[in-house]
């Protein structure tokens, strides 16, 4: 397709390469990004990707409905000008009209000039039939709360109070929040600037240099983001790093630091003067550390390495606190990112639990004795959890849990955890563990 293409057709692609061929959703916004040429047009290029994910399974019900029979498998990209018509149609309340001839000119020009037709009935049918199509059977979890059915049940057993409250926060907006940088000025003087450009920002209690948008503007707003006054962060992210108690001097390990917002918040809490290692698998993503610490002025030494792997990047002076903010299903940050609800599968799971488990070990070899870990995931799932804790503890003789004295979350038996939408936060857990001098 030409790089001008129409900006329906360039939502198509974008979503088809994200649903059927497994492709990361913050990747190919960018890519499309980048063959959309005005502002405003990225603008509804992202609300319609990130739309017509968050809404999938409900969406996939109504096309179901409407289509009298499925579509071949290599007209993929026709499902996905349907689906992001119909999240047009009922979300974004775009006259029916329009949607119906956007849509058509889209596929055109994706060589589907045949499913005009089609596209124009199913399209003109869904406005005809909004009624009943908003009628969904509870009996089709996935349609019924917009999440896959395994992850629905897991929910449910784990907790039977609150799963349909953090269903409903997968199913939101999230805000937009910063973390202000307190070596550069403080929390409410970082509103006051933000109100006086008619931004308003509210503080929260259990972060101190958190802030949350009423209403989330471009990161080019933000007074003085280039040079580093602020970051993005999820006020629960922010929870982590004041767990460790840093001290100036101190020798830290983030094992898990990429992108490195928490490596940062670490650095910022140490005035800077602290010995930060920031490790990462990803050398990738590793340059996005190296790009927040330029913009924030703060230093710490970068390693590429596996944290499941000490020889390749341990000098075999241990730490005095590690973090171990560990790869995860992200169950806790859907909302954020509205493609783990197509790709995580109950057998990542699996494997996500033997990882955490293996980096959790052999990181316990770096600790000094007397030193902490803790121990972090945006999961709402006690597999990832307490369970890794509670099975890695009952192992050992010089591990201690430490309870954490904090008002926020609830506790869960080794930790603490934080669920999607309370307090209007991501969902992360949080275990601090010692390791015990006297063995
Ligand atoms: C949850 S993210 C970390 C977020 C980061 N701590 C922050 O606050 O910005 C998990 C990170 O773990 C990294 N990772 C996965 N497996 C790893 C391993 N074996 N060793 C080191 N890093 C790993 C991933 O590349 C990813 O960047």
């Amino acid at each position: 397709m030409a790089a001008n293409a129409g900006l329906r057709a360039v939502i198509a692609e974008c979503l088809e390469a994200i649903i059927h061929q497994g492709a990361s959703l913050d990747r190919e916004l960018e890519a499309a990004r980048g063959r959309v040429a005005s502002i405003r047009d990225q603008g509804f290029l992202q609300e319609c990707v990130y739309g017509t994910l968050r809404f999938v399974f409900v969406l996939r019900f109504q096309l179901k409905t409407l289509l009298g029979r499925p579509l071949r498998k290599r007209d993929a990209i026709l499902e996905c000008v349907l689906l992001s018509g119909l999240y047009q149609l009922r979300q974004m309340s775009i006259p029916a009209h329009a949607v119906v001839d956007q849509a058509v000119a889209a596929c055109k020009e994706l060589d589907r000039a045949w499913a005009t037709g089609l596209v124009n009935g199913v399209l003109r049918n869904a406005e005809r039939r909004a009624q009943a199509l908003g009628d969904i059977p509870s009996s089709d979890l996935p349609a019924s709360w917009n999440h896959p059915a395994w992850f629905i049940e897991r929910l449910r057993t784990a907790w039977p109070e609150d799963w349909s409250a953090v269903l409903a926060a997968g199913n939101a907006h999230p805000p937009l929040t910063l973390r202000v940088n307190r070596l550069r000025g403080t929390t409410a003087d970082y509103a006051a600037r933000l109100l006086a450009l008619g931004i308003t920002a509210h503080e929260i209690a259990a972060a101190p240099s958190c802030l949350v948008l009423e209403k989330p503007v471009r990161i080019a707003e933000l007074p003085d983001f280039d040079t580093g006054a602020v970051s993005v962060q999820d006020a629960a992210a922010q929870l982590a790093a004041p767990l460790l108690d840093v001290q100036t001097g101190s020798r830290v390990l983030d094992a898990c630091a990429a992108p490195g917002g928490k490596s940062m918040h670490l650095l910022e809490l140490a005035d800077g003067d602290c010995d930060l290692q920031a490790l990462d698998i990803s050398a990738e993503r590793l340059k996005s550390v190296a790009d927040n610490a330029l913009r924030l002025g703060l230093t710490c030494r970068i390693t590429p390495g596996d944290a499941g792997d000490p020889a390749g990047w341990w000098d075999g002076v241990p730490f005095d606190r590690i973090l171990l903010d560990a790869p995860c299903s992200g169950s806790g940050v859907i909302r954020r990112h509205p493609d783990i609800k197509i790709h995580r599968q109950p057998a990542d799971l699996t494997q996500l639990q033997s990882t955490q488990r293996k980096l959790l070990e052999r990181l316990w070899e770096t600790l000094k004795p007397g030193g902490k870990l803790l121990y972090v995931t945006c999961s709402v799932l006690p597999s990832e959890n307490d369970d890794i804790l509670a099975a890695f503890h009952a192992d050992r003789t010089d591990c201690a849990i430490v309870p954490l004295a904090v008002e926020w979350g609830r506790a869960t038996g080794h930790g603490r955890q934080i669920l999607s939408g309370e307090n209007g936060m991501d969902g992360f857990y949080f275990g601090l563990l010692q390791k015990r001098a006297d063995v």
